[in-house]
Parts: C-alpha cells; sequence; structure tokens
C-alpha cells in the first residue's frame, strides 16, 4: 500500500507540479488541513501546499559542500552516487556491505507529502518518495538488544570542499533511537516529486524525520548500525549545549541564541508569512514515543 493516508491538498491544483502530485494523491501526513484548522493553532496556515522542486534543490545545507545555502547545489554535482553500496552492522542477523538496489530490493517506495522544519527557523513542503525505515530494518533484522540505529554520511574528500576546509567533523553522523526509526514516518528517500534525489539533497539515499529538526535527516548514507549505545551526533558533537540527541521540533524549547516558535517557509506566495511552529511539527502520533520524558530536559 502506497498510499495510508487522507489527501488534504486542498491547493494542490496551483501549478503544474502541484497537479501532479494531486492526481498521483500524495498523502498530507498524518494530521491534515482539517485536523490542524480544528485543534485551532496552526488553523489554515498549513494546508501542505508543497513547495517547488527549484527551491527545495536551491536553498540547502550539506555542508560537504559548504555552508552556504547555494553551495551545495553549486558543488554537489562532484558528488560521486554510483555505484552506491551500504554498510550495515552492530547488532544485525544480516550484516553486510548492500548494493543500494540489494537493500532496496522489495521493498515498497511511497510518496509522503512532509514538513521539514530546520533547526535555523526556516520550512518547506517536501514530497519524498521513499522506503519505510522499518522495512529496511525488518529486512536486516535487528536484534534484542539493539536501542540505537546509527548513520554515517559518505565521505569524497576530493569532492567535497566542506570536508576540505574541515566546516565539521566529518563524517556526518546521526542517530536515532531504535522506536524512531522504526515509527511509520521515518522514511529513507529516496527521491523528490518523483524524480531522483538531487545529489545537494542526498542522494541516492537519506534519512527524513519529519518530527525532528532537518539535521536529524543525515544525508547521502553510507553506514546504518544497529547498537545498545546512544550514538554520537555531528551537531551534537560540535556544541552539545545547542543542539541535543532527540531535536525534537519544539516550539516551547528556543535555541539558545534564537526562538524556536516561529518559522519562515521558503517560497513566495500565499504562504510567505512566518508562521507558528507545531510541536513535534505537527505529527503529534510520535507524542506517546516520548511519554515519561521531560523534553525540555531530552532536547
Ligand atoms: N546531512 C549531511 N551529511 N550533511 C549536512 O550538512 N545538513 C542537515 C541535514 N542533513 C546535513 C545533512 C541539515 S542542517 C538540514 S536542515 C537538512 O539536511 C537539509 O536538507 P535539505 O537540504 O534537503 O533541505
Amino acid at each position: 500500500m502506497a498510499y495510508r493516508w487522507t489527501n488534504n491538498l486542498t491547493k494542490a491544483d496551483i501549478t503544474p507540479k502541484a497537479a501532479y502530485l494531486n492526481r498521483r494523491q500524495i498523502l498530507a501526513g498524518t494530521i491534515g488541513l482539517g485536523a490542524i484548522g480544528l485543534a485551532g493553532g496552526a488553523s489554515a496556515q498549513d494546508a501542505l501546499e508543497p513547495n517547488t522542486l527549484e527551491e527545495i534543490t536551491s536553498y540547502n545545507n550539506f555542508y560537504e559542500f559548504g555552508t552556504g545555502k547555494s553551495d551545495p547545489a553549486d558543488n554537489a554535482h562532484k558528488l560521486v552516487t554510483s555505484p552506491w553500496s551500504i554498510k550495515v552492522d552492530g547488532m544485525v542477523d544480516n550484516p553486510g556491505t548492500y548494493a543500494l538496489d540489494d537493500l532496496l530490493a522489495g521493498l515498497s517506495v511511497e510518496d509522503r507529502l512532509y514538513r521539514f522544519r530546520c533547526v535555523e527557523a526556516w520550512s518547506m513542503v517536501i514530497p519524498w518518495n521513499g522506503i519505510e525505515m522499518a522495512d529496511i530494518l525488518n529486512k536486516v533484522g535487528v536484534q534484542s538488544g539493539a536501542k540505537y540505529v546509527a548513520f554515517e554520511t559518505v565521505v569524497q574528500p576530493e569532492n567535497m570542499i566542506g570536508v576540505q576546509r574541515r566546516v565539521l567533523d566529518f563524517p556526518y553522523v546521526e542517530g536515532l533511537r531504535l522506536d524512531e526509526a522504526m515509527h511509520p514516518l521515518t522514511i529513507m528517500a529516496t527521491g523528490i516529486y518523483d524524480e531522483p534525489m538531487a545529489n545537494q539533497n542526498g542522494a541516492p539515499i537519506r534519512l527524513v524525520v519529519p518530527w525532528k529538526y532537518g539535521f536529524k535527516s543525515i544525508k547521502s548514507i553510507v553506514g546504518i548500525t544497529l547498537t545498545d549505545q546512544e550514538p554520537p551526533t555531528s551537531w551534537n558533537k560540535a556544541n552539545a549545549r545547542e543542539y541535543g540527541f532527540y531535536s525534537n521540533v519544539n516550539p516551547t524549547v528556543d535555541h539558545p541564541r534564537w526562538s524556536q516558535a516561529s518559522e519562515r517557509r521558503i517560497g513566495g506566495g500565499l504562504f510567505a508569512s512566518r508562521q507558528d511552529t507545531l510541536m513535534f511539527n505537527g505529527y503529534p502520533e510520535v507524542a506517546s514515543l516520548y511519554e515519561g520524558q521531560d523534553l525540555t530536559v531530552d532536547i
């Protein structure tokens, strides 16, 4: 079943791309306009009108290719994405270095229209194509005792100007708790708008965790490790005071240097103005994952 959730795209016939989305009945995430509107807070700001492919591929964070928003689009053509393999190791039944096609063989590609909220307080709405992370984990067989999933990005120093300049400690690494990784909202994305993932967005495969700040959605993945230890994460290593392991979108917990209460939606038109940021980025069904945790402490 590629389409699990209701289509709530009410403005989906504005552009040709959006009309295409409407035809394909791309999903509006697990809560749509109606639910948000009834809840009152977010209101019609969040009609989930997708950003254009141009916006999604020209305003990026991919520090391996530089720190400017247009650096990835300018420099990521140098990323070599074929052949591509992913090393799966740690507490799994079937460890190994898998050719990407082999790892994904037999798993269904789904279409997910998700909000995407960067910790820098900008946001987009992105129509991903991807495979549920749970499908991949079930395929490789998670062993009992595994509690976390660690991810690693490729390093191609000769092709990556940001790596040459050491703007961050590479390889970029990220991690999720196992229950977060297994949540049906968590996908490994291979495309946007039914086109192969652009290099600057993390070709050929990147993580997407829509209720967390965008930096959790690690790009161009070559390593997946199942572990019983909380794995290190790049931004936490760079600045532990500002970036925690969980990094759930939370409008009530400000970044030490700016407010997280609102966000700037990239793109023009009706939705250009600043809008309220939603708890869990508007995916309240993940709240049960954090029962008993104080999310002002576990940031
Ligand atoms: N993954 C890698 N390997 N390197 C990065 O610099 N930046 C992160 C995340 N994944 C980053 C990364 C940040 S801060 C964000 S907001 C998103 O990628 C941006 O994704 P996008 O460019 O596709 O919008």
